[in-house]
């Protein structure tokens, strides 16, 4: 999704400096241009010569600003060239200018000479976010549908404060701008989405469940999507590693265990939401009785009666309105196309992702994905295998259209 995009990456003075050479690093392994500039103060914590060497190129500073090498402007040339502005990590002080429209430096006329979306990562101290001026500045910056924002998160500071303020972290940036790349545009603004992730799990007793091996990524690449876009997003999921849960730090999330659990969830989201995208991995069936104590092995059935559990998207189908989109997934071995089609009539969808699990690089756990979706009126659109995320903004396209 990067290789050959131009991304120009803004370093501001703080110590989170040292995780955007990650950023850096990792988007030119993958092939994308990167241009680096530092302010004055960034070069307290890093050098030129680190994000030189990273990125393949010359990094800029103020001193390249004012004597210009070439012919034109550094900032109108940096400005005109980006597709995509990081700003990371983000100081008290150059919000302060962004805010005001003030220009200073060669981030701060660089920023202003260019009309591509900027993302934000701000990293300070704790009392420094929190400070009224600040909050304010970044309340008004983002009312600027050009800037995006990546939340400072809570933990352990470089001051030795634990509190708000930590810089979003690496594989979260690089998400954020993999989706900018995609969809420069906020499309999805006023939209409301509900999403379901993750594989459900029936407990026999406090240890043991019937369980499927879905991770929940392709449910957290819908949400990170659709976030990106503009949407109000809440994801109601099923067990999900935190690491994946990280990466959307500002959807609404709603955890449940059981499929009984997640329909209580979906169901009380799902009047106030105009698409829903059943991602989760529903387990069919529960034992059918429950032992809140462990089970010594000894006492363990030696054939399990099993209850069957509720139909989710099935029963969302029959409560849908006119204006509601409901579309499932399908996941399928062997022909993927006919199980879909029946199952989308069956349980009432507008669309269902017909979703290949027996194919390398595809379905439960893999970081690719592919699908063929369909939809009611007999459109028919295949999805090549591609990240996680990018089939998420496909589908999220497919939906819209
Ligand atoms: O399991 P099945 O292939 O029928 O799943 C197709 C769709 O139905 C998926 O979107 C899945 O999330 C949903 N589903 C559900 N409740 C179930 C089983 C599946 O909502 N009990």
């Amino acid at each position: 999704m990067v290789k050959h995009r131009r991304i120009l990456v803004g370093i501001g003075g703080g110590i989170a400096a040292y995780k955007v050479c990650e950023v850096v690093s990792t988007l030119a392994k993958t092939g994308a241009e990167v241009r680096v500039l530092l302010t004055h103060s960034a070069q307290q914590f890093v050098s030129p010569l680190t994000f030189a060497t990273l990125s393949r190129h010359p990094a800029d500073t103020d001193d390249t600003f004012w004597n210009p090498q070439q012919g034109r402007p550094r900032h109108i040339e940096l400005g005109e060239w980006a597709e995509v502005f990081l700003i990371a990590p983000l100081t008290a002080n150059t919000l302060g200018k962004l805010a005001h429209g003030l220009a200073d430096n060669l981030l701060t006329n660089t920023v202003l000479a260019s009309t591509c979306p900027v993302l934000l990562a701000p990293a300070m101290n704790t009392d420094m976010w929190e400070q009224v001026a600040v909050q304010r500045n970044w309340q008004q910056l983002l009312t600027d549908s050009r800037y995006h924002s990546l939340n400072p998160g809570a933990g352990i500071l470089a001051c030795d404060r634990i509190g708000k303020g930590r810089m979003a972290e690496p594989p979260e940036i690089i998400a954020h701008l993999q989706s900018l790349l995609y969809q420069p545009q906020r499309d999805l603004q006023g939209k409301t989405i509900l999403l379901s992730a993750g594989g459900t799990r029936e407990y026999l007793d406090p240890v043991r469940f019937i369980g499927n091996p879905s991770t929940g990524k392709m449910g957290i690449a819908l949400a990170q999507a659709a976030q990106h876009r503009g949407a109000t997003v809440t994801l109601v999921h099923a067990p999900i590693e935190d690491h994946l849960l990280a990466l959307i730090p500002e959807v609404r999330r709603v955890p449940v265990t059981s499929a009984a659990e997640m329909q209580r969830a979906m169901l009380s989201h799902f009047p106030l939401a105009d698409w829903t995208i059943m991602a989760a991995a529903v387990a069919d069936v529960s034992p059918a009785t429950y032992s809140s104590e462990k089970l010594p092995k000894r006492s363990l059935p030696t054939q399990l009666p099993l209850a069957s559990v509720p139909d989710i998207v099935a029963d969302l189908g029959q409560r849908k309105q006119p204006h509601q989109r409901l579309i499932g997934f399908a996941a399928q071995t062997g022909d993927i196309v006919a199980p879909a089609l029946e199952k989308m009539q069956r349980k009432g969808l507008d669309a269902i992702v017909a979703n290949p699990v027996d194919l390398p690089n595809s379905g439960f756990g893999s970081e690719q994905n592919q699908a063929i979706v369909l939809d009611k009126q007999g459109k028919k659109v295949a999805i090549a295998p591609c990240s996680k995320l990018l089939m998420a903004h496909q589908i999220l396209d497919f939906v819209k259209s």
